[in-house]
């Protein structure tokens, strides 16, 4: 690993992401007036890569991270927009008020309420707008659970629930067919990339999903498809792999146990010595001989007192 610039590294890959949505987008794409949602926007690497385009056309940035936000407004704002999200899927504006979503490594996270968001997200777009995500598929599942990727067994398949988000946070990983039958109810599916390749975004899925017009819910989103047996092999799958994850946590919360029933161990050992000493202690000032030489220890102590301190002598 070299040791890069975090900064140089920020910018660079923010040029990266920005050139990898224009490629996405039809060729006859004119950003003038248009108004695009960078979902999940963070620190605003990429939003901020469109800082010509914010002059002649609107560039929405939200993520639920409040500091990021706070500093974004301060610092980007205008030209950008920039709110912050809630864990609710709720979004202010209005039906069919953009005309592109991207969302770079945001639904990768999304565990439990990914088709909230996504009705959200079909809500707020025009009728025919764009949405660009990025998504955990083949690329991801060796790298990051050491399994080997077998596409008939994969759906959406979350697993780390409630991991830190320092550590990465909770994941989801899903396979072209699911997104096909389920993000296709919502949405078009225009271009699906299971490894998008490169360095970055090394591996991770991009889909670039058109609007269905009508409205769309969380049930519809969420429902098997019938008559595919890849759903109930994606579930077993999961249930392995949640399998798993309670066990790793098992096998945590029982490594923390022994630290801490060893240092339990060490506190109940060091107050039993202090409690011997304290024991000694009065043994020895009850005997004859301590009480005998009172004086003489009372004596020294005066002295000592009397002389003065070493530098002043
Ligand atoms: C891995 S980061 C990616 C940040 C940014 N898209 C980028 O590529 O630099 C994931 C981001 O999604 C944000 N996020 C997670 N859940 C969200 C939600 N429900 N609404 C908005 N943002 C969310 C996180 O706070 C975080 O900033």
């Amino acid at each position: 690993m070299g040791e890069e610039d975090p900064g140089a590294v920020f910018e660079s890959t923010g040029r990266v992401h920005r050139a990898m949505i224009e490629d996405f987008l039809p060729e006859d794409w004119d950003w003038t007036g248009r108004r695009t949602l960078d979902f999940g926007c963070g620190s605003g690497r990429v939003i901020r890569q469109f800082l010509p385009e914010a002059e002649r056309a609107e560039f929405w940035g939200c993520d639920i991270d409040r500091p990021s936000i706070d500093w974004l407004q301060a610092n980007l704002e205008p030209p950008f927009h920039f709110f912050a999200t809630e864990e609710e899927a709720k979004l202010p504006q209005e039906d069919g008020f953009f005309d592109l979503i991207y969302a770079f490594s945001v639904y990768t996270h999304f565990t439990d309420n990914w088709a909230g968001w996504m009705a959200e997200h079909h809500r707020v777009l025009a009728d025919g707008g764009l949405m660009l995500l990025s998504f955990l598929g083949e690329g991801m599942l060796n790298s990051l659970t050491g399994d080997t990727w077998d596409g008939d067994r994969v759906g959406m398949n979350p697993v780390l629930y409630g991991y830190p988000w320092e550590l990465g946070g909770p994941i989801a990983f899903n396979s072209e067919w699911w997104i096909r039958a389920h993000w296709g109810r919502a949405f078009e599916v225009v271009t699906l990339n299971p490894i998008q390749g490169g360095d970055p975004p090394f591996g991770h899925g991009m889909a670039l999903l058109r609007k269905k017009s009508g409205t769309i819910t969380v049930e519809e989103l969420e429902r098997l498809e019938p008559d595919e047996p890849r759903e109930i092999a994606a579930l077993q799958y999961n249930v392995e792999q949640l399998r798993d994850d309670t066990l790793r946590l098992r096998e945590d919360n029982a490594r923390v146990r022994a630290v801490m029933d060893d240092q339990r161990e060490q506190i109940t050992a060091a107050h039993a010595t202090i409690a011997e000493n304290v024991r000694l202690r009065q043994e020895m000032e009850r005997s004859i001989s301590w009480r005998l030489t009172a004086p003489l220890r009372a004596a020294r102590t005066g002295i000592r007192r009397l002389r003065p301190p070493v530098g002043n002598r």
